[in-house]
């Protein structure tokens, strides 16, 4: 028998206290609350699909209209919400929304839970204020680049789904929506891959195109075969047997999939392969030049 998660110890302490459940807090008003397990698919993780896979079908995103605020779970209004979102509610009721939109810079205005990962020396989870330069949250939080700032190369600053910026940028590029959309990437999930100069940049973005062609729940054309055109492509780009002219040929693939699909995965697979032609063009070059010289491309193929 597998012990209760922490979630489940915390709903059953709830319960205990009557602070859920029948009459909470004495308030006169009932309110029950469900954990309900994933069974690990990323796609349940966008709203709608998430909302099937609880109804017990495939977990496929839905065409929306309608939202889910208007027919959500059993065709009923529905709100979908990050575990984050929901964490910080109680806060910002106790000190107030001024207090939390003190935060940031206007329009950019809060806290934010960054998941810092990849080459630094201390990973990890933490809140900080929006609009937090990129550096000094990697240094105050992360233990700084592995080697120092000097040996990064790029970092992907909204998880996997967003384009990487080089580290020309990183320097002083701000963590908000504003500032990372400017500089054509996103604040996304605000989970910061930070790559230092060991990385070889097509073979990450190529690792990454896997996932998502792995991930596609297979219902829209630009995504089932967009995502797998990609991948194939990127992985002989990792061993430099390419055209260059499929340099430009993979970009504009990516944008055929980018706005065409019924949900954001086919974004989300598109971007980092537009973020790394743009800023990383050049070792993709190397590559097939390399390969064409009939000398070794040091490659092993994403998977
Ligand atoms: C492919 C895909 C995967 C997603 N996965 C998650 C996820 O794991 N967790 C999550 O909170 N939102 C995920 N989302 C976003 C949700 O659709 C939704 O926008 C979000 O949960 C809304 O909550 P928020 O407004 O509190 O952020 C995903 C979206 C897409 C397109
Ligand atoms: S974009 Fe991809 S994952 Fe999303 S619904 Fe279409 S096929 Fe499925």
């Amino acid at each position: 028998m597998t012990s209760a998660s922490p979630c489940k110890k915390a709903i059953d302490e709830a319960y205990a206290a009557k602070l859920i459940g029948k009459n909470a807090c004495g308030s006169g008003f009932d309110f029950d609350l469900y954990l309900h397990h994933g069974a690990g698919a990323y796609i349940c993780g966008e709203e709608t699909a998430l909302l099937e896979s609880l109804e017990g079908k495939k977990g496929q995103p839905r065409l929306k209209p309608p939202f889910p605020a208007n027919a959500g779970l059993y065709g009923c209004p529905t709100t979908v919400n990050n575990v984050e979102s929901i964490a910080v509610a109680p806060t910002i009721l106790r000190r107030g929304a001024g207090w939390f939109a003190g935060f940031g810079r206007p329009g950019n205005t809060g806290t934010k839970v960054f998941c810092i990962s990849g080459h630094v020396n201390m990973p990890c989870n933490v809140e900080e204020e929006m609009s937090i330069p990129l550096k000094t949250l990697i240094e105050k939080h992360a233990g700084g680049v592995i080697g120092g700032w000097d040996n990064l190369k790029a970092v992907i600053p909204g998880g996997s789904s967003v384009p990487c910026l080089p580290k020309d940028i990183c320097d002083d590029v701000l963590m908000d929506f504003d500032a990372l959309k400017e500089h054509k990437s996103g604040l996304g999930t605000a989970a910061v891959i930070v790559m230092d100069q060991s990385t070889d940049m097509v073979r990450a973005i190529t690792r990454l195109a896997y996932f998502y062609k792995h991930e596609s729940c297979g219902q829209c054309t630009p995504c089932r075969e967009g995502t797998g055109w990609m991948w194939r492509v990127l992985t002989r780009m990792c061993e430099g047997k390419a055209e260059m002219a499929e340099i430009d040929m993979l970009l504009d693939v990516s944008q055929e999939i980018e706005g065409h699909t019924i949900c954001a995965l086919g974004d989300a697979a598109a971007w980092p392969v537009q973020g790394l032609i743009r800023h990383f063009r050049h070792e993709i070059e190397d590559k097939i030049n390399t390969y064409r010289a009939g000398k070794s491309v040091h490659a092993v193929a994403a998977e």
